[in-house]
């Protein structure tokens, strides 16, 4: 625990041996669930809880600080569980104490501590609550990266509690970002945490920005990672820049229309090559074929959630499209390919489900299907490939109109 400013503590856990976060991230340098007590004239606040694994170690932390008890004001600005999941113990410990959070946010806490009695305020945007000489401004900031999600700002102080904004899985047991001993790990573990996290919410990042540009801060104050400051060595300014460099989109010239394929004995392949032929001679976009399994996944991944539209290509082993097609279709960004035209193809031998189960999921992820799809048995007829090269003339219709 340790005094940031005047009366703000940190009380949160250390989590460095963590190597993957909420099942689907890396975290190579392991993270830590950084809560904060306020203590104001007339009120004390908690801001953020803590992971439930912690609970113990971060009771202690709070009762090193103040009694639970006296603990009258918990602001959550976002509930997703790594800074929840101890609320509903915690609850037990605390004194009468009002929960401060948004609309959504309300809806979460109460269906994650299932709690009938948990009290709550439900707060908006511009919203104060005077602690004594300490006054928390409420500054809403959805879908960095929930629904639920706001700032919490204190103007006597010019700190931001910003929970997942700005925040990265880092670990070292120096708080401030200025005592980091590996910053070349740090930059890494930053931007990887804004690409898993924040990536798909670009222009909702861009607003946050803006209103953090309304605030005069030093400090921010994340729930994972170092505590960023500006002054020397201190990283706030550069991962304020990053956020608005990594978020500000710049328009292609051209529009992107790659062809992903595997393919066991080339009929396949030569589909997608067709299909990229016909998109060619209707388009000058950029439109390459990619054999999935000749690249790398993460390279793909990029392409597949940057592009404009797309072919997908398989054949069927054991009724279904094979493994590597469904991986890459895994690392589709759901929230922001939506309405992304595509066509599904594929050779097969037998029953060839292949196409329709891609379509099907593509569909699922409101991906735009262009027909059903093209399948031939085996070897392409020349009215095959005249056929799937005219999907490739509607595949780049749909994406320039
Ligand atoms: Fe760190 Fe979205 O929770």
């Amino acid at each position: 625990m340790r005094e940031l400013k005047k009366g703000i503590y940190e009380i949160g856990a250390l989590d460095p041996t963590l190597r993957v976060f909420d099942i689907i991230m890396t975290a190579d340098y392991g993270t830590s669930y950084n809560s904060y007590l306020v203590k104001g004239e007339k009120k004390t606040a908690l801001i953020e809880a803590c992971h439930s694994k912690f609970y113990d170690q971060y009771l202690d932390h709070i009762r090193a600080i103040c009694d639970p008890k006296d603990i009258d004001t918990i602001v959550l600005n976002h509930n997703e569980p790594d800074h929840t999941g101890a609320m509903a113990r915690l609850l037990l410990e605390v004194g009468d104490a009002t929960v401060y959070t948004t609309q959504s946010g309300a809806l979460f806490i109460k269906a994650i501590t299932n709690d009938p009695k948990i009290k709550i305020q439900i707060v908006r945007d511009g919203d104060i609550l005077d602690l004594g000489g300490k006054t928390l401004q409420f500054v809403t900031a959805p879908f960095l990266h929930w629904p639920d999600s706001m700032f919490t700002y204190i103007k006597e102080d010019e700190v931001v509690f910003t929970c997942d904004f700005l925040g990265s899985h880092y670990c070292e047991p120096y708080l401030y970002d200025h005592k980091i001993q590996d910053t070349n790990a740090f930059d890494h573990a930053f931007k990887n945490y804004y690409t898993a996290i924040f990536d798909p919410f670009k222009p909702y990042v861009l607003k946050g920005l803006l209103k953090l540009d309304a605030l005069t801060f030093d400090m921010v104050l994340p729930s994972h990672g170092p505590v960023l400051t500006k002054g020397e060595n201190g990283q706030l300014d550069q991962a304020l820049a990053n956020y608005l460099a990594w978020s500000t989109i710049i328009p292609r010239e051209k529009k992107c229309i790659p062809i992903f394929y595997t393919s066991a004995y080339g009929h396949t392949q030569a589909l997608a090559e067709s299909l990229a032929q016909g998109v060619r001679e209707t388009v000058d976009a950029e439109v390459v074929t990619y054999d999935i399994i000749k690249h790398d996944m993460a390279e793909l991944a990029h392409i597949i959630n940057h592009c404009d539209g797309f072919g997908i290509g398989s054949p069927t082993i054991n009724r279904d499209a094979v493994k590597p097609v469904w991986d890459l279709i895994n690392t589709i960004d759901a929230i922001n390919c939506g309405k992304r035209p595509f066509v599904a193809f594929g050779s097969y031998g037998w029953s060839g489900e292949g196409v329709a189960n891609l379509t099907q999921r593509l569909v699922g992820l409101k991906c735009k299907p262009i027909d059903a799809g093209f399948r031939n048995i085996f070897t392409p007829t020349e009215d095959d490939l005249s056929a799937i090269k005219l999907l490739g003339v509607a595949l780049a219709t749909a994406v320039i109109n």
